[in-house]
């Protein structure tokens, strides 16, 4: 999860953090996007306007909830409703043959065993140690508002990212490297690349300088020899950066030197170019078995610097894909409080994060994220046999678009005079469920003698599976306009 700094794009906030307010208190925060479910919008640096407020859009919490087999108390920090709940426990990374699983097998393949140990069935729950005082975040992070992230209780949480599990599993010591997948929870927008679901993968990778550093106790050479070991790919990648700078993209000195910094730089981006290489060229090949024609360009990537709470220096690598240069994953080195506080003191690490749901999405062409949750064979038979036979991968052909009805609903902002999207996003969610494509804020504005806020939302349903009735639309829109009133307190204009 991604800190200070913005470059928000509009679909790929960590957390999109917009509050509407009659007499908004603006705070401009700076935050940087995430590694989060795909768009083809490019990376704008931009800053975000937060408007400080208390909302809440979750009626009244069960005492006790059951998230994946696991029973936990709730108190009022509860906001998980029931669709993400039920999703919990659907694990599509590990399902046989369904693109999020693929997505990661082909990453694997990039890091084998023994080097890289995988570790997948990490239950969703985590402790909001876990997911951001563990790894650096202050306290005062947005990315700890009720507003964007799913609470059980207020000390546990459904994880944000799988940084979350980082110092466990560097406490666990089990093997030089480890690639970490699992299913997280953002609270969003609703629209064709972003579900309150979705998936990454955390690798790391690290050198111990009790067995490996030089007679001066340094790694640089040790380093050195595992990235002679590596590929070469042959492909130019744009890297500007020098390998740290002391004042924006600092060195971890003096635990690190210079020459270790700029070894272990080499050897992280080195391995993950190799694995974009891997994912694109087989995206090049389901194109071709798919007998969809196919462009000579060759793939660009460039490097750019970044900030995250829990490495440094820390860089995100983006790839030009259809016009746009695309964010397809951050990383950096490890910040050494987190390998000290795992017991392991002597190591140094990098570590990576990467979403899956997006890579998948440009992988086989899907362009719509609710489709990963679909049933629809349609949909599941065009994967069958690929788990076991990667090359056997072959681009999605779409199957029919349905109809599209868009419905407006404008209302007055209720009670205190504070909203969050994000909780205009969820209760629209979760009462039309997937059958809502995409929402839209398209009017704001404050009553001029009361200073009431009134906002205007466009919300386009549209099944993946069939056409909609007019008079289901419909129904499902009342509903949506009584939960919106019943749970935020708004009133219908
Ligand atoms: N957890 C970060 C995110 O979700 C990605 C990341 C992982 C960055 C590991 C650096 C190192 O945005």
């Amino acid at each position: 999860m991604a800190a200070t700094a913005i470059r928000l794009p509009r679909s790929m906030a960590l957390v999109a953090a917009r509050r509407f307010s009659a007499a908004p208190a603006l705070t401009a925060t700076t935050r940087r996007c995430c590694i989060r479910s795909p768009t083809s919008a490019h990376i704008l640096s931009t800053t975000t306007l937060r408007f400080l407020s208390n909302s809440s859009s979750s009626p009244a919490p069960p005492s006790v909830v059951e998230i994946d087999g696991r029973k936990y108390n709730t108190d009022k920090w509860f906001n998980t409703p029931a669709n993400v709940i039920a999703a919990a426990s659907r694990r599509l990374h590990l399902q046989e043959d369904h693109p999020v699983a693929i997505t990661r097998q082909i990453i694997e393949s990039r890091f084998p065993a023994p080097t890289f140990r995988y570790v997948n069935s990490l239950h969703p729950v985590v402790s909001t140690f876990q997911n951001f005082d563990s790894l650096g975040f202050p306290p005062d992070h947005p990315g700890r508002a009720r507003s964007d992230t799913y609470y059980v209780n207020s000390d546990t949480l459904l994880r944000t990212h799988t940084s979350a599990h980082e110092l466990e599993t560097f406490r666990a010591n089990a093997s030089p490297g480890f690639l970490l997948s699992a299913d997280v929870y953002r609270r969003d927008e609703v629209d064709r690349t972003h579900y309150p679901v979705f998936h990454q993968m955390e690798g790391a990778r690290v050198w111990d300088r009790r067995t490996e550093a030089d007679e001066k106790g340094d790694l640089t050479a040790a380093i050195l020899r595992d990235l002679a070991k590596l590929q070469e790919h042959g492909i130019a990648v744009e890297d500007p950066n020098p390998p740290f700078h002391d004042e924006t993209n600092p060195r971890q000195a003096p635990q690190h030197s210079p020459s270790e910094v700029e070894a272990l730089g080499r050897h992280l981006k080195r391995s993950l170019e190799l694995m974009v290489v891997e994912v694109f060229s087989r995206a090049k090949k389901a194109k071709a078995l798919a007998g969809v024609e196919t462009t000579d360009e060759p793939l660009r990537m460039r490097w750019v610097e970044a900030f995250f709470p829990f490495t440094s220096p820390s860089w995100e690598l983006e790839v030009y894909y259809e016009g746009d240069w695309l964010e397809v994953l951050g990383c950096g080195i490890t910040k050494q409080p987190i390998l000290d506080a795992a017991g392991v003191p002597s190591q140094m690490a990098w570590a990576f994060g990467i979403g899956l749901d997006r890579i998948a999405m440009l992988l086989f062409q899907i362009t719509d994220i609710r489709l990963f949750w679909s049933q629809d064979e349609r949909f599941l038979s065009q994967f069958r046999g690929v788990s076991t036979d990667l090359d056997k991968l072959r681009q999605f052909v779409p199957f029919s678009k349905y109809p599209a009805c868009y419905k407006d609903v404008s209302f007055w902002v209720g009670g205190d005079g504070s909203l969050h999207n994000n909780d205009v996003m969820e209760v629209i969610r979760s009462v039309a469920g997937d059958v809502v494509e995409d929402v839209q804020l398209t009017d704001s504005f404050a009553h001029p003698k009361t200073g009431r806020q009134s906002l205007c939302y466009r919300i386009n349903y549209r099944s993946l599976e069939r056409t909609l009735t007019n008079a289901e639309t419909n129904r499902l829109h009342d509903d949506v306009n009584e939960a919106l009133v019943q749970r935020l307190g708004v009133e219908i204009r």
